[in-house]
Order: structure tokens, then C-alpha cells, then sequence
């Protein structure tokens, strides 16, 4: 049997991009399990889509602990107990300090629904549609010391279409988030991702199909 990748899932809304990634490692797809799912919010729908699917599932509320660093210092030892191998953020609204960093160095992903590094930080659907913007997207990133900075693994391209609101983008998007995540973790439990400075390299290589698109169309 080939050994799966032990990846922690950190949410702390829905987690639609949690049961992506479940329903992934379910059929096979992704050589990987997930060790554990931590929230940092009692309520968050993610900690009952782990336990629906037996997953071990913990709240560690930010608001019991002193600090950024103090909160992310009881995460890393949970994830540690848990032989977290990689850090998944999937709609997990803190920002993490150097305390998770040092303790996961480049072993910490998260995804973001624009096409970085255009939109970064909070409603960036919204922002897309208030700058006029004929694309948007989504963006699965290694986390570094910034907001939304680090090196970019993949991307999927979504048109902004007339009359989208914030929401109709937002589900758009969404679909396209709920493909590409569960596909960054499945080529890094294949051992296929390797980063040098911004620039992430994939092995082999996996060319997309060239398709072109344009934002009015060409004809029409
Ligand atoms: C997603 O849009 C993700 O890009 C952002 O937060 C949202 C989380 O959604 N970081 P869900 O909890 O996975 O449904």
C-alpha cells in the first residue's frame, strides 16, 4: 500500500473546500488522509463535515488564548500530535504568525479565491467587480510571512460575466476552488512540487491545454 501524505485541515467557516479535499482522499484520487480538522470557531460547518466523514475534529478558539502566537502554538502542538505532515487552510480567517511558519516551513498551503497577486486580503470578490476586472479566479499559494504572498502552486481562471454580484462571482469561483485544491494537495502528497524562490516546479511538469480566453469574446 502506498503511504499517504497526513495533511491537518484548518477552516473555520462551511469547509466546502474541506469536503473537496475529503471526497478526493475518499475515491483515491489524492495519496493522502486527513490526520485531523481544527476551527477556530465552535460553529464552523467544517468540524461537522469532519465528523459526518469520521475525521478527528477539534475547536481551538483563538479567543481562549492571549495572543496570535500563544493560539498558534496550541495549534502546532495539536497538528504535531496528529503527525501533520502539511497545513491545509481552507477558509481559515487568522492570520498566522512565524510561531506555525518555523513549525511547518513551506509545509503550509492556502487558497484564495482571486488570481493573485491581483486582490489580495479581505472581499476580494467584490473588489474584482468594483475595479472592473474581466477575470477573476482562484489561487492555491504556499503561505509565507505575508497576505496572500506566497509562491503560487496553481490557478484556475474565472470570467467575470455581465450583471455578477459579489455572490454569483463567489459560487463561480468556488466551483473552480473546489478542482484546483484538492489537485495542489494530491501533486504534494505525489511528491511532484519543489519551490525555488517564487517559482514552483512541478514534476513532471503537467502542461495545461493551450486555450486561450478572451473577456468579451471575440466575435458575438
Ligand atoms: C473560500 O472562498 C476560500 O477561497 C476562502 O474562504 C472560502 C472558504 O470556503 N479562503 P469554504 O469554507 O471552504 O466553503
Amino acid at each position: 500500500m502506498t503511504r499517504r501524505l497526513r495533511i491537518g485541515v484548518l477552516a473555520s467557516g462551511g469547509g466546502s473546500n474541506l469536503q473537496a479535499i475529503i471526497d478526493r482522499c475518499r475515491d483515491g484520487s489524492i495519496a493522502a488522509e486527513i490526520a485531523v480538522v481544527i476551527a477556530n470557531n465552535p460553529d464552523a460547518g467544517a468540524l461537522e463535515r469532519a465528523r459526518c466523514g469520521a475525521i478527528p475534529a477539534r475547536c481551538i478558539n483563538h479567543r481562549d488564548y492571549p495572543g496570535r502566537e500563544a493560539f498558534d502554538a496550541a495549534l502546532v502542538a495539536a497538528l504535531r500530535e496528529a503527525g501533520v505532515e502539511l497545513v491545509v487552510l481552507a477558509g481559515f480567517m487568522r492570520i498566522i504568525t512565524r510561531v506555525m511558519l518555523d513549525a511547518f516551513p513551506q509545509r503550509i498551503i492556502n487558497i484564495h479565491p482571486a488570481l493573485l497577486p491581483a486582490f489580495p486580503g479581505l472581499h476580494v470578490q467584490q473588489q474584482a467587480l468594483d475595479y472592473g476586472a474581466r477575470f477573476s479566479g482562484c489561487t492555491v499559494h504556499f503561505v509565507d510571512g505575508g497576505v496572500d504572498t506566497g509562491p503560487i502552486i496553481i490557478q484556475a481562471v474565472v470570467p467575470v460575466l455581465p450583471g455578477d454580484t459579489a455572490e454569483t462571482l463567489s459560487a463561480r469561483i468556488l466551483e473552480q476552488e473546489h478542482r484546483i485544491y484538492p489537485r495542489a494537495v494530491q501533486l504534494i502528497a505525489e511528491g511532484r512540487v519543489q519551490v525555488a524562490g517564487r517559482t514552483v516546479m512541478i514534476d513532471p511538469p503537467a502542461v495545461p491545454e493551450l486555450g486561450y480566453l478572451t473577456n468579451p469574446s471575440l466575435d458575438g
